[in-house]
């Protein structure tokens, strides 16, 4: 029997490894998992029982130190006191009630702070989704039915999810499309200006402008010019920072180029902050690095702090002509849409995307002194505690060093430490924001084992 004793329980405030990971309960759990569950994307075989902050316990009684966050989702940490208690308040008194179709205040409650937090002073309206790959499938039918144009234009190393309209934007691995041709037609990639790693053999930390101008350039000539004409795009999508791709920051003032470029010819931004959303990069919108303000944002993640939810938040004349063009059945459900006040009243009262500004900095800090030591972190790069660093088999070639970023991923997991691997090489370093510096050393020495290990 896999103990699920609260008793027993202690204080969540320290890594704690009792038995190597995965002991066990936990690979009981893992074992029943794969025969009852359809294959996703699992990796790294930890076994929640339980968490607080941002530390997680197992079935096996360790403690981690959570540098992942459910993929961005626990931006407030774990089972948050306030967040909890006001979900709990609603769950007795009304679950669902099909939002789409009725009425209730929650939803708009949620809706209204999420035109106040967004970026764009202009009128906005809010569409309620389960997940980001939702909110995307609504971006597009918005932009088409808005525009009454059909194609699209997404980039290179982008990620917006795995349904079938989504897919046709999401670039970042192969495999992500391997076997489901065709996806929606009509979608065209350019590259992205990874500084890093790009197409044009420029190296964008030391020459940012040239690398923005071919990437623009490529769009137009290569592009808009030669055989998807202008007339026809109804909206470009964009990561602000490419996640799944990498955790790629542009050049600074990549998108104000881009944004010129579209609205001369009435092309709309969709920007996907379903990653990069509530604080992540030490804004509270990505977007806001960059000085844009796109017409229409897809929401998900850490929007309700656990609670699935989604959103797209459009430009109010944007709306749908009619009734009926598109609907749910979930969006907006109530635990959601309270989750998700709960979360901004919270974020706000706790300073928590000033605490990504300030604990991103020292974050970048600790892990560019890690460079200095190990050869094989060729890069670090990343904005508030959205952090990454890169692997390469060699600092000149960069060439990636896929096996040995696995090897970390892992190991550091046997170390107490959670993280997730990005792109080809990359390991993303994404605590809740909450998260002190004395937390960061803590998990700065377990990345650091993780890495001499790793390479002995
Ligand atoms: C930028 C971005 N867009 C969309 C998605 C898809 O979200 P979901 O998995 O909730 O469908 C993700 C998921 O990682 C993402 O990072």
């Amino acid at each position: 029997m896999i103990s699920n004793s609260r008793e027993t329980a202690t204080e969540l405030n320290a890594i704690s490894i009792k038995v190597t990971p995965p002991g066990p309960n936990a690979k009981k759990v893992v074992e029943e998992d794969s025969k009852y569950l359809v294959k996703s994307t699992k990796s790294i075989p930890v076994v929640a029982r339980r968490a607080k902050g941002v530390f997680v316990e197992d079935v096996d009684d360790n403690v981690f130190l959570d540098f992942a966050s459910g993929i961005s989702v626990t931006n407030m940490g774990h089972v948050h006191d306030f967040i909890t208690a006001k979900v709990e308040e609603q769950l007795h008194k009304l679950w669902h009630f099909a939002g789409t179709d009725y009425y209730y205040r929650e939803q708009v409650d949620a809706a209204k702070v999420l035109t106040e937090v967004t970026p764009g002073k202009f009128p906005k309206k809010v569409f309620f989704t389960n997940s980001g790959t939702e909110s995307n499938e609504a971006a597009i039918k918005i932009a088409k039915a808005s525009t009454k144009k059909q194609q699209f234009i997404a980039f290179i190393g982008g990620f917006h999810g795995r349904s079938q309209g989504s897919l046709s934007f999401t670039a970042s691995r192969a495999i992500h499309h391997k076997g489901f041709f065709p996806s929606m037609p009509g979608v065209e990639h350019v590259p992205f200006p990874n500084p890093y790693r790009n197409p044009f053999g420029i190296d964008g930390y030391e020459h940012p402008d040239e690398l923005i101008s071919r990437t623009i350039d490529f769009l137009e000539r290569y592009v808009l010019q030669t055989y998807t004409p202008a007339e026809n795009v109804a909206a470009l999508i964009a990561e602000p920072v490419q996640g799944e791709g990498g955790y790629i920051v542009p050049p600074m003032n990549f998108y104000r180029q881009l944004r010129k470029v579209l609205d001369e010819r009435n092309i709309l931004l969709i920007m996907d902050e379903v990653q990069t959303g509530f604080g992540r990069t030490g804004k509270f919108f990505a977007s806001e690095h960059f000085g844009v303000e796109p017409e229409i944002m897809s929401l998900a993640k850490s929007i309700a702090s656990g609670i699935p939810m989604g959103a797209t938040v459009v430009r109010s004349d944007l709306d749908f002509p009619e009734e009926g063009l598109h609907s749910n059945t979930f969006g907006g459900n109530l635990l959601a849409s309270v989750s998700c006040v709960a979360t901004i009243e919270s974020m706000k009262k706790e300073k928590a995307v000033e605490n990504s500004a300030n604990m991103g900095k020292v974050l970048n800090g600790r892990l560019r002194e890690l460079q200095d030591k190990y050869e094989c972190i060729g890069d670090v790069r990343g904005l508030g505690l959205m952090q990454a660093i890169d692997f390469v088999k060699d600092r000149k070639t960069r060439e990636p060093a896929t096996k040995l970023r696995d090897k970390v991923e892992y190991s550091a997991f046997q170390n107490g430490l959670l993280l997730l691997s990005t792109g080809l090489s990359a390991i993303r370093i994404i605590p809740p924001l909450i998260i002190n510096e004395e937390q960061i050393d803590m998990g700065i020495e377990a990345l650091e084992k993780a890495v001499r290990s790793s390479i002995s």
